[in-house]
């Protein structure tokens, strides 16, 4: 069947795909790092925080299933084993000697706080092409998670307002 989706020229799909691909191994990896820190902490407030990275991973994964759906509908496949994720995300690693919630916390938000940028990057980018929806979607999604990045680094002692 004849590829019927015309809305964008082949090379503004193309540019927003490779874009959005990027995202996607981020976000695949970022789902994964929040689920290790839901898993692995401990301490006092362990309950609020254990359920709080659950929302935060569900956000994620569902910000990641609609990117990957829009590369799809750009025409072009998604990567989105995790083996590919692995093999080229640009997220730095979980720590392994994370011992403390705060210690989780800063680790957690350092990641949102990274996938959000990357996000905004990325709206500019495909946005200065004229693909406005995959914009649209990627500004909808990276809303919330930057709300649930405020909710996170707000349990930081350290967290001060100007
Ligand atoms: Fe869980």
């Amino acid at each position: 069947m004849t590829h019927t989706y015309e809305a964008l020229k082949d090379d503004v799909k193309l540019h927003s795909s490779g874009e959005l691909q990027t995202l996607l191994y981020c976000g695949l990896d970022l789902y994964l790092q929040i689920k290790e820190s839901h898993w692995t902490l401990a301490g006092r407030e362990f309950l609020s925080v254990h359920r709080l990275l659950d929302d935060v991973a569900s956000c994620v994964s569902d910000a990641v299933d609609d990117i990957a759906e829009r590369i799809a509908q750009l025409g072009v496949r998604p990567r989105g084993t995790l083996q590919m994720a692995a093999e080229h995300s640009n997220l730095l690693p979980y720590p392994h000697d994370v011992d403390s919630i705060d210690r989780h916390i800063e680790v957690i938000s350092e990641r949102l706080a990274f996938f959000t940028s990357e996000c905004v990057r990325v709206i500019g980018s495909v946005d200065e092409q004229g693909d406005v929806i995959s914009a649209d979607l990627l500004t909808s999604r990276a809303r919330e998670i930057d709300k649930l990045l405020w909710l996170v680094e707000s349990h930081l002692p350290t967290k001060t307002y100007k």
